[in-house]
């Protein structure tokens, strides 16, 4: 093989590295320090900024019309997906941030998702 060769196989190689999605590609977008400081022997501290604040920081096009509303508390009880301390929606509400299987890190598909809230969808 020559040298030309070798290099077409390598640039492939890296090509094919970036491309192809990982097991778990969510975890290429987020990393752990974008929410979390890690704290010497103390594990993982989120950031110091309520949930939604922190990720409304990164994602502020999640918030308005067209979006699902957060900060509020549903009319009826809702089972199986947690609520603020405040008992209000919150975006960790519908999506577990540590969740890297999930697409959209969501936390159930809707329309299940949907149906735990509401009638219908
Ligand atoms: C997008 C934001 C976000 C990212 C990225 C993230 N976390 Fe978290 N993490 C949270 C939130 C919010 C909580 C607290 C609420 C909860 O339990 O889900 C939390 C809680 C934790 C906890 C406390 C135990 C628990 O499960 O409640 C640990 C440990 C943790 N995260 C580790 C990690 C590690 C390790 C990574 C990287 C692989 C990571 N986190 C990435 C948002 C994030
Ligand atoms: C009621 C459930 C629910 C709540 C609350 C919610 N989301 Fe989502 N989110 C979804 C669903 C379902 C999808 C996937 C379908 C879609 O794109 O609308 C999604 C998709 C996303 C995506 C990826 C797709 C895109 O358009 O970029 C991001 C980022 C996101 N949400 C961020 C947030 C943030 C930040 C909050 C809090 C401000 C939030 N979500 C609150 C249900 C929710
Ligand atoms: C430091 C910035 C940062 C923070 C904080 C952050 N995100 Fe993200 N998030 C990103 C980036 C960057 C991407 C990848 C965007 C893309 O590929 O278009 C992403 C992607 C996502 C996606 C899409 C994942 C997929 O499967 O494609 C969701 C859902 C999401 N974020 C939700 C959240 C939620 C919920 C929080 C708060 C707990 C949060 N993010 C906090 C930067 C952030
Ligand atoms: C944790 C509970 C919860 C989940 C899960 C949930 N919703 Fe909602 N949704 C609510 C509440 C509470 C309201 C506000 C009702 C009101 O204003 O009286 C609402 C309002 C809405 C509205 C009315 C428009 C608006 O902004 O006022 C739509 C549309 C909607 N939700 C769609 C969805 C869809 C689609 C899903 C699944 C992806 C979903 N919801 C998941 C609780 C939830």
């Amino acid at each position: 093989m020559n040298v030309l060769m070798n290099m077409r196989i390598l640039i492939m190689g890296l090509a094919l590295f970036f491309l192809l999605p990982a097991p778990g590609y969510s975890a290429r977008k987020h990393e752990c320090s974008f929410c979390h400081i890690s704290h010497t022997g103390k594990g993982m501290l989120l950031l110091n900024e309520s949930v939604n604040d922190l990720c409304l920081g990164c994602h502020p096009d999640k918030k308005g019309i067209g979006e699902h509303k957060i900060d509020i508390v549903p009319s009826r009880q809702v089972e199986g997906l947690p609520l603020g301390r405040d008992g209000k929606i919150t975006c960790i509400t519908c999506h577990d941030p540590h969740l890297w299987s999930s697409l959209n890190l969501l936390r159930i598909e809707p329309p299940e998702l949907c149906l735990k809230c509401h009638s219908q969808y």
